[in-house]
């Protein structure tokens, strides 16, 4: 080894030892007789001393060191000098004293800096990717991702679960999003699908009887990226047998727990995790993910709101159309006339970006006498003010914000005010973690475009008991059993109970639109092995790159994966994807034609 010790290893105890240490020069000083370099690993950071009257020629050598070259020293530990430790460091309290020093590697100037936490231009970071990995910020997040998989993994196993893997090349895995293709070379015309998940594959595993599985699995899903999806991801998958819901649940439960508290050092903020139905998240904050960091939940007033004079409400009202308001605490304060008016505007454009059709507001001055300001209190009679403050919880200097419209849309703009207010009041610390289960979903979404109905999750699992026979009669109102786990405003895991008896499975493909003939063809495999003794399971799918951003405190998951793709689907270090080359394209039978767009022009 060119190292005795790792850069972030060495402390008071070290002093006087002989030491060998090799790394990055994340930053340099040089005070003409005096050459300071900090020298990087992946453990940390070290300071290491170059005196030019003690040792001339080491002295030399270290003056053609810039940062980022890759260098090796051989010196003895010291005490800093009074006064000089830095306590942001964790090696702060020494320095090494370098007599011979080597350079290893050099490097041109980096295109950023490593040694900075500065705004990077996202495209510079990813095509130097390797660089940008260098910064302590990403190696902790690295690290992070490591110890959670790693925790997950043993946690597991003392459980009795086994990991399993299961193939990329497989056939579809519907899970509501585009599938990935690879052609096959040997039976040409032919496609491998890439897995959406490993569902089907550890539902088999249960009909195999392994019982408890778990894989950290990749899964790719062809969509439209956002700052919480990529298209290649990995999940922790779970699969067990002979459970109920409750089992799978306490199990993650305790799991999620345990991962917050002893990996990342935070506790959650609610223990045991609250359980909302689908339908109250929707009515409350208008999110079937919402962040339990803080409580801003919307409020019905559709009986008050409606027999108001206010000529909207009042037919939406009529309509069957619901009218909420959304109480954002003290921000109205000691706002001017104009200032209000101005926040008033800036969240009802926000609003209307979510869907709405304006947004009528109310503010409460800061003194109890005060009058109630903004454009529709006129409409309001005093009983019906009083009777709005008293169902919101209104207190002086409040802005009330009213909300009506179709129910989705009402969920819409709910959940993107929510937000948005949460950030402006400081309600989102990075710190603070909160988890909650969200359960009773719907089986199915109807799809108006298809004229069907899609499954909300998807079309393996099983209603709750209870609602089977609304399969037949009512396939809208059916219930599924299924669980998502929300985190501080993401969905972090959902799973269900599974239907493992293939007369129920029969029954959902022409629920879906599916005719029985296509259901055969691509789930065949599925339906046959209902046939041969299955035992009750279910499962649950944890997305672990948004688990471990939120842990990291991170607010994009490209933060905690080393070689991401961009938001347009490019890994453009590499220049992925790319075209293939003719004689490949040969061996494959297939035959690029442009796309339609440049065909036509
Ligand atoms: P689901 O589709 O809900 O369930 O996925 C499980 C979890 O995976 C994460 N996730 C993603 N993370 C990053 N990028 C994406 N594009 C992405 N899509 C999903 C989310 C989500 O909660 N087979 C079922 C699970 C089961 O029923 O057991 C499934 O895949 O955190
Ligand atoms: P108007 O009478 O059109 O000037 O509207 C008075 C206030 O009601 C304005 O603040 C509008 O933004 C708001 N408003 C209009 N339509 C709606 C609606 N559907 N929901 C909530 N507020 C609305």
């Amino acid at each position: 080894m060119l190292k005795t010790h790792t850069c972030g290893e060495l402390r008071l105890q070290h002093a006087g030892l002989r030491v060998e240490l090799a790394g990055w020069v994340y930053r340099r000083r040089d005070q003409g007789g005096i050459i300071f370099l900090d020298v990087r690993d992946r453990w940390g950071i070290t300071q290491v001393v170059i005196d030019e009257s003690a040792s001339p020629e080491a002295h030399d050598a270290a003056g053609q060191f810039r940062n980022e070259y890759v260098i090796h020293i051989k010196g003895t530990v010291r005490a800093r000098p009074e006064g000089t430790a830095n306590s942001e460091l964790a090696t702060g309290e020494v320095e090494v004293v370098a007599d011979e020093v080597e350079l290893l590697n050099a490097s041109k100037t980096p295109p950023f800096y490593i040694n900075q936490e500065t705004k990077i231009d996202e495209t510079v970071r990813m095509k130097y990717r390797y660089l940008d990995l260098r910064r302590p910020r990403m190696q902790d997040n690295l690290v992070l991702r490591h110890k959670v998989i790693k925790f997950i993994r043993d946690f597991l196993d003392v459980r009795g679960f086994i990991e399993v893997e299961t193939p990329i090349l497989f056939k579809t895995t519907p899970e509501g999003a585009r599938d990935f293709l690879v052609p096959s070379r040997m039976n040409p015309g032919t496609f491998y699908a890439l897995p959406q998940s490993p569902q089907q594959l550890k539902q088999l595993l249960m009909v195999a009887g392994y019982e408890r599985y778990f894989q950290v699995a990749r899964c790719f899903r062809d969509e439209d990226l956002r700052g919480d999806r990529q298209l290649e991801f990995t999940q922790l998958d779970i699969e067990m047998s002979f459970v109920r819901r409750e089992d799978v649940m306490a199990l993650i439960e305790e799991m999620m727990i345990a991962v917050t508290e002893q990996v990342a050092g935070m506790t959650p903020m609610h223990k045991p995790f609250p359980r909302i139905t689908y339908q109250d998240a929707l009515e409350k904050y208008g999110s079937d993910k919402p962040d339990m960091r803080y409580d801003l939940a919307a409020v019905d007033v559709t009986d008050i709101a409606g027999k108001s004079a206010f000529p909207v409400f009042v037919s939406n009202a009529g309509e069957g159309k619901p009218i909420k308001v959304l109480r954002a605490p003290g921000m109205a304060g000691s706002l001017s006339g104009t200032q209000l008016r101005k926040t008033a505007e800036e969240l009802e454009t926000l609003a209307r970006s979510a869907g709405a059709k304006g947004l009528a507001w109310m503010a409460l001055g800061e003194k109890e006498e005060d009058e109630v300001k903004g454009p529709i209190g006129k409409f309001f009679t005093v009983e019906q003010k009083v009777a709005l403050f008293e169902r919101t919880g209104a207190k002086p200097g409040d802005i009330l914000l009213f909300i009506s419209d179709q129910r989705e849309v009402v969920y819409n703009v709910i959940d993107t005010l929510r937000r948005h207010l949460a950030n402006q009041l400081g309600y989102t610390d990075p710190n603070k973690i909160a988890f909650a289960w969200v359960i009773d979903f719907p089986m199915f979404y109807w799809n108006e475009e298809e004229q069907r109905w899609d499954p909300s999750q998807h079309m393996f699992t099983a209603t709750l008991p209870e609602d089977l026979p609304l399969l037949d009669t009512d396939p809208g109102k059916a219930r599924g059993s299924q669980y998502d786990l929300a985190c501080n405003g993401y969905e972090v895991a959902g799973g269900s109970i599974r239907i493992h008896d293939r007369a129920i499975q029969e029954k959902m493909f022409p629920l879906i639109g599916q005719t029985m003939e296509r259901a055969r063809e691509q789930f065949g495999h599925m339906l046959e092995a209902f046939e041969y003794g299955v035992p009750p399971h279910g499962g649950i799918a944890s997305g672990l790159d948004r688990l471990v951003m939120i842990l990291a405190g991170e607010p994009n998951i490209r933060e905690v994966i080393a070689f991401p793709k961009t938001q347009q689907g490019a890994d453009i270090m590499a220049g992925a994807p790319s075209e293939a080359e003719p004689k490949q394209l040969d061996e494959l039978s297939i035959k690029v034609v442009p796309p339609k767009s440049e065909a036509k022009s």
